[in-house]
């Protein structure tokens, strides 16, 4: 198919072409959770760019429980909605929707946020991701059912704020993929054991938000094509979480992969023959598309205008899936579908000194800083050092945070 193809979701929504911008924390919410004019700003030169579809960095439905220390939060008792309508008014009535991720990072929020985690089992992250974040406490049964409660309500607000779409977060290691792993759920309740099991609060994640939002608004999920760690959720069992979620009617899936403990979403320990040819993930698309009936988005690697027209031409993908690209060049969709040869900016960071690069997650506080100057009316820096990104995230967030912003 061709990229400025209407993509027609199963729940009747279109999305205007086939380039999504992929969800990145924007970490830059007020100190009570409210998203400012800055995502307003930072979405409208997304869409003003040509991307179709734009799905916002993770928000959080529960404010004890946040994987970063600037995240917007939905939950009750909370009234941004003044805040999130303006946000969701970014699209400026053009065709593009702007969806809502949704998410609960289990036991992926450092020790400086939550003190005491949960997850479906108490087991702490590796070595050395044990210092920076607490051991978790095992879920109850009630719960887990306020959980997936707190997602049906976050789910209602984004649709009554004027969005067009909202996605669930299931991959890189957080609290739905920690249900999914057989090695982060060693529950010997429904929750755990088979994979029929540790789909089941997936399942019910999608069931309550479908609930609250009707059958015509779009409902995504960001699935791991696998965990690439050990003894985690493989690719066979995504497979089967896949069609289970398409048989029950979920309108997109998104692939990607890892989790803190492998970070192979933004290419670390990919194979360099995987990163020159593009689009990490690619390989698992195949086997997923047979047996879905939704559209696949893959994300992860894009880089060239030539690599996504091939992709999508061969059909093993139905979105193209796009992060870092869009931080350096926000106009990168526009270009891709006008025919330029664009080719991204998207370049390997390093401050020179492995012991640096060992403390501070460059690819997240770099990027994180190209979107802030997007927020703030200014155009995306590609030569920025990575020094300055440092600089910023410690005013930002604090020095004590630094080491423990997401990897
Ligand atoms: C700064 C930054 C923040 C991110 N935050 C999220 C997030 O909130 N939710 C998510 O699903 N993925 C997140 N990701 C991962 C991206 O969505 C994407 O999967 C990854 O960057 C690979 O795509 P790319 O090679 O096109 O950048 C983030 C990535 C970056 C660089």
């Amino acid at each position: 198919m061709k990229v400025s193809e209407k993509c027609i979701l199963p729940c009747g929504a279109v999305l205007p072409n086939r380039l999504a911008k992929s969800a990145m924390s924007e970490n830059m919410a007020n100190p009570v959770f409210y998203p400012g004019q800055a995502f307003y700003q930072a979405y409208k030169t997304w869409v003003e760019g040509g991307t179709g579809l734009c799905i916002s960095g993770n928000v959080m439905i529960d404010s004890r429980y946040l994987g970063e220390a600037n995240n917007v939060v939905i939950e009750k008792g909370l009234d941004n909605s003044l805040e999130l309508k303006h946000w969701a008014s970014a699209t400026q009535n053009s065709q593009a929707h702007i969806w809502i991720q949704l998410n609960h990072p289990g036991k992926q929020t450092p020790k400086f946020l939550t003190k005491e985690p949960v997850a479906p089992s108490s087991l702490a992250l590796i070595p050395p991701l044990d210092k920076m974040f607490n051991k978790p406490r095992e879920l109850t049964e009630s719960e887990i059912l306020d959980i997936i409660e707190r997602f049906g309500y976050a789910a209602k607000v984004v649709k009554e704020s004027g969005f067009q779409g909202v996605q669930i977060h299931g991959a890189h290691g957080y609290l739905v993929s920690q249900f999914l792993s057989s090695r982060h759920n060693q529950r010997k309740d429904q929750w755990g054991g088979p994979i029929e099991n540790r789909m089941r609060f997936v399942q019910e994640v999608y069931k309550e938000i479908r609930k609250n939002v009707g059958p015509s608004f779009p409902i995504g999920i960001k699935l791991n094509s696998a965990d690439f760690g050990k003894g985690g959720f493989t690719h066979e069992e995504a497979v089967l979480v896949a069609k289970s979620l398409s048989d029950l009617g979920i309108d997109l899936i998104e692939l990607s992969g890892g989790s803190y403990e492998a970070p192979v979403m933004t290419g670390a320990k990919i194979k360099e023959s995987t990163q020159k040819r593009e689009a990490y993930f690619l390989e698992y698309a195949a086997a997923i598309k047979k047996v879905i009936k939704c559209p696949l988005m893959v994300t992860g690697g894009f880089r060239t205008g030539e690599f996504i027209h091939t992709a999508l031409e061969e059909g093993n993908l139905d979105i193209v899936g796009l992060g870092r690209a869009l931080c350096l060049n926000p106009e990168f969709s526009k270009q891709v579908m006008a025919g330029e040869k664009v080719v991204s900016d998207v370049h390997p960071l390093s401050s020179g000194f492995k012991v640096v690069d060992a403390i501070f997650p460059l690819e997240i506080i770099w990027y994180t800083m190209q979107i802030h100057r997007m927020g703030a009316g200014k155009r995306p820096k590609p030569k920025a050092g990575v020094y300055s990104s440092i600089l910023h995230s410690a005013m930002d967030i604090g020095v004590q945070s630094i080491k423990r912003v997401r990897s």
